[in-house]
């Protein structure tokens, strides 16, 4: 981790090799480096922290990312919670969907990850099959809290249930993942709204409940409709992160590529915007998506399902 209040060096001509901030190694000659005032030091987020949020009202901003740059911008620009999904296997391997992702992959992109954080939480995925057997998830999540991450997130509920408790019995925070679960891709049939019909809605509210009840600190919801996922944010006693899943959750996720308007070579759901189609720079479209999630400006309806 870094210390927090550093000062930034940002290099005249060009970056030369090396971390020029790193004080193991020799300091940077002033003529090549200019340096930003220290930025004031703020508390780094810790897993109680969350629960605090929500209680006090206060809007959850997590993004995802796999790299340590990305992860220092986001961490700069005020970013709560940075997430290693698996999601890298579609906008960084190239894969068609998440499913060849590989704890070995989960656990190198937590390490960079975790190297551009000071004060963002880090969550990471926990990829398909790793949480199949409540030993290959405490493998696997050692391997992610080893690596840098204060939390795993695994999805759905179902047998899941004795996984979340297996974890946390063992102080593994975990972060539940309902709605649409890309890992259940195939028996899904495609990436498709969930809880629409009355009883799809009934299931999914009593899965949230349950992933809390397990000890689930935090729950993603993808894809649902707003008002579903507004009923379980008022109920589950958890913070819920939507991502496709309306204005009304207590936070919000995009992937890193969505966000940035990239064009992975996926179909772009509607709940996508492009923060910085206005303009500005990488770290200006993480504030603005910041601010925007705050003020309760982002999702909109034209970013939500009915
Ligand atoms: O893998 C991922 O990036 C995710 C987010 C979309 C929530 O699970």
């Amino acid at each position: 981790m870094r210390p927090t209040g550093r000062s930034v060096l940002i290099p005249r001509v060009a970056r030369t090799r090396g971390a020029p901030d790193n004080p193991d190694l020799p300091q940077p000659d002033p003529a090549v480096y200019t340096t930003h005032a220290a930025e004031p030091p703020r508390k780094p987020w810790t897993v109680p922290m969350l629960a605090e949020a929500k209680h006090a009202g206060r809007k959850l901003v997590m993004l995802t990312a796999y790299d340590a740059t990305f992860a220092r911008c986001m961490d700069d620009a005020g970013v709560d919670l940075v997430l290693v999904g698996d999601s890298l296997g579609m906008v960084v391997q190239g894969q068609a969907s998440t499913l060849p992702v590989t704890v070995d992959d989960i656990a190198y992109h937590t390490a960079c990850v975790a190297r551009g954080l000071s004060q963002a939480l880090l969550v990471s995925d926990l990829p398909f099959q790793a949480d199949a057997t409540l030993e290959r998830a405490l493998e696997a999540s050692t391997r992610c809290l080893q690596a840098g991450a204060a939390m795993v997130k695994l999805e759905g509920a179902g047998h899941k249930l004795d996984v979340i408790r297996f974890l946390v019995e063992r102080e593994i925070p975990v972060c539940a993942h309902l709605g649409l679960t890309p890992q259940s891709v195939l028996r899904l049939g495609g990436y498709k709204v969930q809880g629409r019909d009355e009883r799809a809605a009934a299931r999914l509210h009593e899965d949230a409940l349950a992933v809390a009840a397990a000890g689930a600190s935090l729950l993603v919801l993808e894809c649902v409709p707003s008002k579903v996922a507004a009923d379980i944010t008022a109920t589950c006693g958890i913070p819920t992160i939507g991502i496709g899943a309306g204005p009304r959750c207590d936070g919000q996720v995009l992937v890193l590529h969505d966000l940035l308007g990239i064009n992975t070579g996926h179909r772009r759901p509607k709940f996508v915007k492009d923060f910085l189609a206005d303009g500005g720079s990488v770290a200006d479209a993480f504030r603005a998506f910041a601010d925007a999630v705050r003020e309760g400006r982002f999702p909109d309806a034209a970013h939500s399902y009915d």
